[in-house]
């Protein structure tokens, strides 16, 4: 069987910076808090105009672009979001039209922190396989248009940000490329992280009382979700290494999804990994969901800190819960 790589990779950015300053302007909080609780120093914000179509086309054509190939080459599109444009539609059909691509599959992917890694996998699978030769993989997420700037949503709404990062998978030797995906959910854990409503569990799914009471805010138990999030990276990366017999020491770079930047470095304590093996950028973003990789592989990319022949793991944790690793020979 064929292998499956990454060939290019691209990152949008919205260009509007919200620092935590800005934020205690709505809410009472401190850059003093958000920072020591999880090392944010700013994020993106969309413009009210702009959808994670947009952000996700844009991404996505510098990915193209980086692989060396043209909209005409793609073969299937999967979009990983948790903040999708339309109720339906999925985003992944905006894209192939904003892109100008043939009449190819489109595929949205809702599994959160963990989406871009559930997508590549679906991406290597076509690949490997011989059924698609150039798979688009977007993660793109606003969080802006939807949190509770008010104190009370103050422990959900000074984490995220807004992004799209994008890759573009194709045909790699035996051996080379992604070497395995390994996926997980454990659904009894789904209230601990959610936007529960509005949704089809009730009739009507929407009310005037679920927006009168911000019942359709996102809800996080902190210190639930990163009991369980220090557990679970660790886990994921070892199931990875174990399964192609490589050891912790083999790897190059780790590419966590930007969670919080304490999970990070708890990550890295227990792997006994140095600082500059782990990426980071979530000072400048925040936490974009399914962006956070493809937006942190885009940059280490950029700055050179990947060479051929590396071993490098992506590696995410999020609402489900659901968590999930890619171990690649770069
Ligand atoms: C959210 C998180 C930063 C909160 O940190 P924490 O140390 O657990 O803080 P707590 O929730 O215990 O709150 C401590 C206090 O800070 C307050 N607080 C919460 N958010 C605040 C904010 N933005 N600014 C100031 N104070 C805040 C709380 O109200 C609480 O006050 P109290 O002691 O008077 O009740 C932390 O739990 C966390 O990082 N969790 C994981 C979140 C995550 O990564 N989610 C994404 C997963 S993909």
């Amino acid at each position: 069987m064929r292998g499956a790589r990454i060939m290019g990779t691209g990152r949008h950015l919205p260009p509007r910076v919200v620092t935590n300053e800005e934020l205690t302007k709505l809410m009472d909080t401190t850059d003093e808090w958000i920072v020591q609780r999880t090392g944010i120093r700013e994020r993106r914000y969309a413009e009210a105009s702009v959808g994670n179509c947009h952000m996700g086309a844009d991404a996505a054509r510098k990915a193209i672009d980086k692989a060396g190939i043209t909209p005409e080459d793609i073969d299937l599109v999967i979009f990983a979001t948790l903040s999708p444009d339309m109720y339906f539609p999925g985003v992944g059909v905006l894209v192939q039209d904003l892109l100008g691509l043939r009449t190819v599959g489109a595929l949205d992917v809702r599994n959160q922190c963990s989406g871009f890694i559930y997508a590549l996998s679906v991406a290597e699978t076509f690949v490997k396989g011989g059924f698609h030769d150039h798979v688009l993989v977007i993660g793109s997420e606003i969080h802006s248009k939807g949190l509770n700037f008010s104190t009370a949503g103050r422990d959900v709404s000074v984490i995220f940000g807004d992004g799209a990062g994008a890759a573009v998978v194709g045909p790699a030797e035996p051996g080379k490329g992604i070497l395995s995906t390994h996926l997980h959910s454990e659904g009894k854990h789904a209230k601990e992280l959610c936007a529960a409503e509005p949704g089809f569990l009730q009739n009507p799914w929407l009310t005037h009382e679920i927006i009168d009471q911000g019942r359709h805010y996102p809800k996080m138990n902190g210190k639930y979700v990163f009991a369980h999030a220090v557990r679970r990276f660790p886990e994921v990366i070892r199931e990875a290494l174990e399964k192609n017999g490589c050891a912790a020491s083999d790897l190059s770079m780790v590419i966590p999804h930007q969670a919080n930047e304490r999970i990070t470095q708890a990550v890295r304590d227990v792997m006994e990994l140095p600082a500059e093996k782990v990426f980071s950028n979530i000072e400048r973003y925040g936490n974009t969901t399914a962006a956070s990789i493809p937006i942190a592989l885009d940059e280490c990319l950029e700055q050179g800190r990947i060479r051929e022949g590396d071993l490098v793991c992506l590696v995410a944790f999020g609402a489900g819960f659901t968590w999930a690793s890619a171990l690649v020979r770069w």
